[in-house]
C-alpha cells in the first residue's frame, strides 16, 4: 500500500501590498524547492485584500475583502500579516493568536511598539509569532542575533537599517542630487514606507533598532526610549565636507550595552570612509554585531523590496511548518531570545552619551570669529581634532570642525553658546561620529 502524502501546510495572507504579493509569488514560484525542504506542500489557500489585483494567480484560493475572514478560517495554519501599521493589524494579530493560529509579520512598528503584549498572548495560546522580515528585509539578522550568536554576550550592534534612507544618502553623495528628488524615486521603486517620514525621520530605523536591541541585550521592547533623528536636514555640502575629513555619512542605528546601561540611538553618523559599512550603498542594509566570544561580525544584503522581504517572510513560514511537522505547538526559542522576565537595565538618554562630533558653523567673515569659536569650545572643555575653512565667496562662510570625544551635554551647551554669537548665522549642523571608528567597522 502506498503511504499517504503528508498534509499540506496552509497559509493565509492578509494584505496584498508589496510584501504580501512578493510572499505569494515566492511561495508559488519556489513551490517545488519549498516542498523538498519541508517534506510537505506549502500552499496559500486564503488571501484578503481590499484592492483585488487581476495580475495575481489566486487559482484555488479563497479571496476575501475582510482580513478577519482569514483568521477565522479553520483550514489556515499560519496567518501572514502584511498590512502594516497598528490598526487593524494589532487586532488581527491578537485575534489570530486567540484562534490558535501562528502569525508571521513584517510589521516592525507593531512589534517594536506592541511586541511585549503580542508575545505574551502568543505564549498564553501556545503559538508562535515570527518577525524575521521586520528588520533589514532579506537579511536573516533576527535569527543571527537570537540563535546564531546565542552563546555571546552582545556588546554592541550598529546598522544601516533603512534602505530608503541609504538609497537617498547614496544618490545625494554620488550625484549631488537633492533630497526630495531622490525620495520621490525611492517611493516609485517601492522601498519607502506608506508614510515616507517614517524612513527619512528615522522612525522605521528606530522600530528595527528597538527590536534588535531587545534580542541582543535581553531587555523589553522600549521604542519610546530609542533616540530618533532623521536625515532630512543633511545636505550635499555636509556629505562633501565629511568626505574631505575621511568619512561617509550614513543613517545608523546604534545599540550599546555597557553593563550598567544601554544606549539605543538612530541618527546620521560619520563613518570612516575605508570601512565596509561606509560603502554599503543604495537600498542595501548592513548590521555589525559585536559579541564577546565571536568579536565583530557583519551581515549585509537587500533591506527592502518585495522579493527580499518575502525571502524572510517565507523562511518564517517554513520554520513554523517544521514546528507543526514534528507535532510541537510553538517554537522552542523565545521570541526575543531570552526567557522572561527581561533585564531592567536602564536605557540612557541621548544627553548621557559621549561622542566625537562634526559641526558646521556658518559665520560672518569677520576678524576674530575663529578665536571666539575656539574660546567657546575651550570653555566647554571640548577639544578640536580637525578643521576646514574655505575662502569666502559671500558675506558668510562655513567653518567645519571635528571634535575629540566629548559628552553630549557639553556639546549641546557649546552649540547653544555659539548660536548666540552675533557672528554665527543660523543653526549649527551637528553630526555624531560612529563610536566604533577604530577599524572594527
Ligand atoms: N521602508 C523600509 C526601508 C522598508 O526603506 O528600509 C523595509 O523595512
Amino acid at each position: 500500500m502506498s503511504k499517504e502524502a503528508p498534509k499540506a501546510f496552509n497559509v493565509g495572507i492578509c494584505g496584498l501590498g508589496t510584501v504580501g504579493c512578493g510572499t505569494l509569488a515566492l511561495i508559488q514560484g519556489n513551490s517545488d524547492e519549498l516542498c523538498r525542504k519541508l517534506g510537505r506542500k506549502l500552499q496559500v489557500t486564503h488571501v484578503a485584500t481590499r484592492t483585488p489585483k487581476t495580475d495575481l494567480n489566486t487559482d484555488g484560493m479563497q479571496v476575501s475583502s475582510d482580513i478577519f475572514d482569514v483568521v477565522a478560517d479553520p483550514e489556515i495554519n499560519v496567518v501572514v500579516e502584511t498590512i502594516g501599521g497598528f490598526d487593524p493589524a494589532l487586532e488581527l494579530v491578537m485575534q489570530a493568536l486567540e484562534n490558535g493560529k501562528h502569525v508571521v509579520t513584517a510589521n516592525k512598528a507593531l512589534i517594536a511598539v506592541h511586541g511585549n503584549e503580542i508575545f505574551t498572548r502568543a505564549r498564553e495560546n501556545n503559538v508562535t509569532v515570527a518577525f524575521e522580515s521586520s528588520v533589514a528585509g532579506g537579511i536573516p539578522i533576527i535569527k543571527a542575533l537570537r540563535e546564531g550568536l546565542a552563546a555571546n554576550k552582545i556588546n554592541w550592534l550598529a546598522g544601516i537599517i533603512n534602505g530608503t534612507g541609504n538609497f537617498i544618502l547614496t544618490e545625494m553623495a554620488a550625484k549631488q542630487r537633492q533630497f526630495e528628488d531622490v525620495l520621490a524615486e525611492a517611493q516609485e521603486l517601492g522601498y519607502a514606507e506608506a508614510d515616507p517620514t517614517f524612513d527619512v525621520e528615522g522612525i522605521d530605523a528606530a522600530h528595527k533598532l528597538t527590536i534588535m536591541a531587545s534580542i541582543a541585550f535581553g531587555i523589553p521592547l522600549q521604542f519610546d526610549k530609542t533616540y530618533t533623528e532623521g536625515i532630512s536636514h543633511i545636505t550635499p555640502e555636509d556629505i562633501t565636507y565629511a568626505r574631505e575629513l575621511g568619512y561617509h555619512i550614513k543613517h545608523l542605528g546604534i545599540a550599546v550595552n555597557s553593563g550598567d546601561a544601554v544606549e539605543m540611538r538612530v541618527h546620521p553618523t560619520l563613518i570612516p570612509s575605508g570601512s565596509t559599512i561606509a560603502n554599503i550603498d543604495g537600498v542595501g542594509n548592513a548590521v555589525l554585531v559585536h559579541g564577546d566570544a565571536v568579536g565583530a561580525t557583519l551581515y549585509c544584503g537587500p533591506g527592502a523590496g518585495a522579493e527580499a522581504t518575502a525571502s524572510s517572510v517565507v523562511a518564517d513560514i517554513m520554520d513554523i511548518a517544521r514546528i507543526d511537522s514534528v507535532g510541537a505547538s510553538a517554537a522552542i526559542v523565545p521570541a526575543l531570545g531570552f526567557c522572561e522576565p527581561h533585564s531592567d537595565t536602564e536605557v540612557n538618554d541621548i544627553e548621557q552619551i559621549s561622542s566625537e562630533y562634526y559641526l558646521r558653523i556658518q559665520v560672518q567673515d569677520k576678524v576674530g570669529v575663529m578665536a571666539k569659536i575656539s574660546n567657546v569650545l575651550q570653555n566647554c572643555d571640548i577639544s578640536i581634532e580637525a578643521i576646514i575653512q574655505k575662502e569666502a565667496h559671500s558675506q558668510t562662510l562655513p567653518i567645519v570642525l571635528l571634535t575629540h570625544t566629548a559628552p553630549e551635554r557639553q556639546i549641546n551647551e557649546a552649540i547653544q553658546t555659539l548660536e548666540a554669537l552675533e557672528e554665527v548665522v543660523g543653526k549649527i549642523v551637528r553630526i555624531r561620529v560612529a563610536p566604533f571608528a577604530d577599524g572594527t567597522l
